[in-house]
């Protein structure tokens, strides 16, 4: 067991060098894995770009009808076209959303403590078994785990059974590094949460961005996802999304940014010009404008 007192600081992080393994398929960390875990992931990560637009739409098995979120069914089918993947719980796909739909599905497989409670890290366990998930057709399965926190081991047990149910039936997990109430929000905390997440076996890791993010990155052997947490400006949004993808992201899973908008539609689309096709954040917020203003008129 190494001991965690008096540790030497990581720092050589070879920012700029490519990455020795990774000749053969474009998903960071996925050279070796099999022929299904392969053309799952191929599905949630554009060959061309190495990127992934994924629709988080999963706050209400926690919040309860959040804003933008009241009416699914209205919400979401539009905004289908415009993203690479769909990040959910199963009541709301099966509920909301056509089985015609050909995009990738990220299942949320975990239930947590709602809202009621002070800490969402309370609890949480198995919401959708691994049965479940393949009647779904699930492209992925989401665990989420809150590292720092009283909810650490719950979580990680759940991730590590996601990742286990997974492996079996050649399903990437996507590990997600929550940020509740009581936990840090620096490099050091991401840094911390997102490589014990991929080496507790997720395939890929959603966080958040921060300072140095592409010691971040460098240091996660997974691709990283942003999440784009609480609503911004339009602007700030995209410039947020820009510098993720700029320093090593290899895309969002967004949710609020681009439902609360009073254009969701442009604003996904906004966001699939910076992930996929190189815009700038300038650029991606006149595209964003210029379809808004359509809207409007
Ligand atoms: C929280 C999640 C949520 O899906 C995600 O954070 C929501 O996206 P956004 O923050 O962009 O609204 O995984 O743990």
């Amino acid at each position: 067991m190494a001991d965690n007192i008096g540790n030497i600081d990581a720092k050589e992080y070879y920012l700029g060098v490519d990455g020795v393994e990774n000749k053969s398929f474009h998903v960071k960390g996925a050279e070796h894995l099999d022929w299904g875990m392969k053309n799952r992931l191929a599905k949630i990560f554009n060959e061309k770009s190495g990127n992934t637009v994924m629709l988080a739409f999963d706050h209400g098995y926690i919040m309860g009808p959040t804003s933008g979120l009241e009416r699914l069914d209205i919400v979401i089918p539009p905004l289908i076209e415009h993203v690479d993947c769909i990040m959910a719980t199963r009541g709301s796909i099966r509920s909301c959303i056509s089985p015609n739909i050909d995009k990738a599905i990220c299942l949320r497989i975990g239930y947590d403590s709602s809202v009621l409670y002070d800490d969402m890290s309370n609890g949480g366990g198995v919401a959708c078994n691994i049965e479940n998930a393949i009647r779904m057709n699930a492209t992925c399965l989401a665990a989420q785990t809150f590292i720092g926190s009283s909810g650490e081991k719950n979580s990680l047990e759940l991730l590590a059974k996601t990742v286990d149910a997974g492996v079996k039936y050649s399903i990437p997990t996507l590990g997600v590094v929550a940020v509740g109430k009581e936990m840090e929000r620096t490099t050091k905390f991401f840094q911390l949460a997102t490589r014990i997440l991929a080496e507790n076996g997720a395939n890929i890791v959603k966080s958040y961005y921060c300072d140095d993010f592409e010691k971040v990155v460098a240091a996660c052997p997974v691709p990283i996802v942003i999440a784009g947490g609480k609503k911004l400006p339009e602007a700030e949004a995209l410039t947020m999304a820009y510098r993720a993808i700029s320093e090593g992201a290899r895309g969002v899973d967004m949710g609020r940014n681009i439902f609360q908008s009073e254009h969701p539609e442009a604003m996904c689309g906004a966001i699939g010009k910076v992930v996929h096709e190189n815009f700038t954040d300038k650029e991606a917020y006149e595209f964003f404008l210029d379809i808004a203003n359509s809207k409007n008129e």
